[in-house]
């Protein structure tokens, strides 16, 4: 609505920001670069974040640099994923039929999985995302697919997504821990700094095509202090910003109005 007006060609702020435009923190950069060694090392790794951080973000941006020809990504975010949904997610990713019985469903999996590597020699790399939510027995399913040879080389890289207290309130538990001791990498996403947040801010607008500098450096300051550096936090109140800046008719974006925004439209996002 006010993009013709701050003479934008795109709307910024927005969830579908191609991959390509993504922001790119140094953070993001690190995981996505220990990602590939997971993947390329058929390991298993954890990434955890709070809410809104850009977990599910980052695994789309990992998704698509890993080059086709050679792993084959399967990505299931389901959080009332059972032990049979989990193997018929994945099963129909490969295009294969899962069958009634969870223990035929495993088995044809690791036989597919076992095509992958040998005939089409490519890695096969399972992302399980929003895995704070899943119960413990879909879990060890997780883990058990990465069992099932009997050599030493493990069939699959498998990464567990999720927010923080997948790893602080559950894997770090006694009951978990034949989980928690096969994680061969542990990463977590933290929240943006002041600069980043900044950076995060202009790279939306620039995507946005045509403006520059619409908040001021105290407005930025008072969307990272209130957002806490949480990008899905500053998306809203940037949003939201622009829409009040809009109907007041400013061509700047400054703290007060942020303020204002935060006290009248954002009533249920902190
Ligand atoms: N690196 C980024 N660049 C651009 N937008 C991002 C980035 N990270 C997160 N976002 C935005 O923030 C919102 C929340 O990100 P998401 O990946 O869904 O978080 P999470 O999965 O951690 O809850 C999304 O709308 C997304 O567009
Ligand atoms: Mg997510």
């Amino acid at each position: 609505m006010y993009e013709e007006y701050f003479g934008m060609s795109g709307t910024p702020f927005s969830r579908s920001v191609p991959v390509e435009a993504l922001y790119e923190s140094q953070a993001m950069q690190e995981i996505i670069g220990r990602l590939f060694y997971v993947a390329d090392k058929q390991l298993f790794a954890v990434v955890t974040a709070d809410p809104g951080c850009g977990k599910s973000t980052l695994i789309r941006r990992f998704s698509e640099q890993l080059p086709q020809k050679d792993y084959i990504l399967l990505y299931l975010s389901d959080s009332k994923l059972t032990p049979r949904w989990f193997y018929k997610g994945l099963l129909d990713q490969l295009g294969v039929e899962a069958r009634f019985y969870r223990g035929d469903s495993k088995r044809i999996l690791q036989q597919q999985i076992e095509i992958i590597r040998g005939v089409q020699k490519k890695k096969v790399v399972c992302v399980l995302d929003e895995a704070h939510l899943l119960e413990k027995e879909t879990l060890e399913e997780f883990r058990f697919l990465l069992n099932y040879r009997f050599d030493s080389m493990s069939p699959l890289a498998l990464v567990l997504v999720g927010q923080t207290e997948l790893w602080d309130d559950r894997l770090k538990l006694q009951r978990y821990a034949a989980i928690r001791q096969r994680v061969d990498v542990y990463c977590t996403l933290p929240h943006l700094d002041r600069a980043e947040t900044e950076r995060y801010i202009r790279s939306h607008l620039d995507n946005a095509g045509g403006v520059q500098d619409l908040f001021t450096d105290k407005a930025v300051d008072t969307i990272h202090s209130s957002s806490t550096g949480i990008p899905r936090m500053i998306n809203r109140i940037c949003d939201k910003s622009l829409i009040y800046a809009y109907q007041k008719q400013k061509r700047l974006v400054d703290d007060h109005m942020i303020e204002y925004v935060l006290e009248h439209e954002l009533l249920t996002a902190k």
